[in-house]
């Protein structure tokens, strides 16, 4: 099995270029294409032609996208074409070549009133980035009939900058000791990006031999925590104060954060099991604890339960 790998720059792509290291796999990056991906941009048809021209794969997976709010907030235009544009012309581009195409999507797409969402419930996004990733599914599905589309939850991982993950941005505010307020009341399911890639990488094997053509997958990590509730458990582990974080309704009162889009993965096609679930408790504290500098308590401090 040939694979390209578009965003393998990013927090999902570049566990899914290590998931995908046993095959023959081609990986994209655009502002930080370096240590042998291929510069390409994905708003542009010409670029992603001449890719999949040269590599001719079996299997596409495309991780770009722009999940930051600073980014969709300040720079609308730019987080458009990297959710939309993007995924439509990946999406052209991978039918006209005949590859398989794996999009990813996310939670967002749904307006967090009834959880859990199964893949055939209905979307109602919230903000901008959720109308995006659900303009993003429909051209998708419209350019590549047989794609699976992947809808993912908030991912945390080995991050290459503090704003790259929302649990990295935690751990700052946790580390920095300066009062914050916390949301308390929406509910995130913090879900490893080596798991997520793990099934990318099913998903993939499974499209390449003739299954879950033209479905929608959810998955996700069980485990659900607020902002809040993740910052208390980072100070607990690592013997911080958490006396300058305070609990709030930020998210939630400002009426464009879904409360709980928790995703049903009761539908998970056969042969995509069983993918290792990897406990939150046990594998954020190497994630967050290069990003709590500032108020690094000592060693022995640290060793504390
Ligand atoms: N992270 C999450 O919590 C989360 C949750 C659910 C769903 N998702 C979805 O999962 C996908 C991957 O997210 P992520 O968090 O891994 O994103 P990320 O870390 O921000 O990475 C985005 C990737 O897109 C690439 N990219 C940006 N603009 C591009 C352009 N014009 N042309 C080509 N590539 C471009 C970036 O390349 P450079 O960095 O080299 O510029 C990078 O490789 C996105 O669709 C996102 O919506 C993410």
């Amino acid at each position: 099995m040939r694979a390209v790998i578009f965003g393998s720059s990013g927090l999902l792509g570049r566990s899914v270029l290590r998931a995908f290291g046993d095959t023959a796999v081609t990986g994209t990056g655009f502002s930080r294409a370096v240590g042998g991906l291929v510069r390409v941009d994905a708003t542009s048809a010409d670029d992603i032609d001449r890719l999949l021209g040269r590599h001719r794969p079996d299997v596409v997976v495309n991780c770009v996208g722009e999940r930051r709010p600073e980014v969709w907030e300040g720079a609308p235009a730019q987080a458009l074409g990297r959710n939309v544009d993007a995924a439509r012309l990946i999406a052209r581009g991978v039918h006209r070549c005949g590859a398989r195409l794996l999009h990813i999507s996310s939670d967002y797409v749904f307006d967090g009133t009834a959880p859990p969402y199964r893949p055939d419930s209905l979307p109602n996004p919230l903000n901008a980035y959720g109308r995006w990733k659900l303009l993003a599914e429909r051209a998708v599905r419209a350019a590549c009939p047989d794609a699976v589309i992947l809808r993912l939850p908030v991912l945390y991982g080995p991050a290459q900058f503090a704003a790259e993950t929302n649990l990295t941005v935690i751990a700052r505010q946790v580390g920095a000791g300066a009062r914050v307020e916390l949301d308390d009341v929406c509910v995130r399911y913090p879900t490893h990006a080596d798991e997520a890639a793990e099934v990318c990488r099913r998903i993939a094997g499974a499209l390449w031999h003739g299954q879950c053509r033209g479905s929608v997958v959810h998955w996700s990590a069980e485990q659900g925590f607020a902002k809040f509730q993740t910052a208390l458990l980072i100070a607990r582990r690592f013997g911080l104060s958490a006396g300058h974080i305070h609990a709030g309704e930020t998210d939630a009162a400002s009426g464009d954060r879904p409360v709980d889009c928790r995703l049903d993965c009761q539908d998970l096609p056969a042969g995509l099991r069983p993918v290792r679930r990897r406990l939150f408790s046990a594998e954020f504290p190497p994630v967050v604890e290069p990003w709590l500098a500032p108020a690094r308590p000592a060693l022995s401090r640290r060793e504390e339960p």
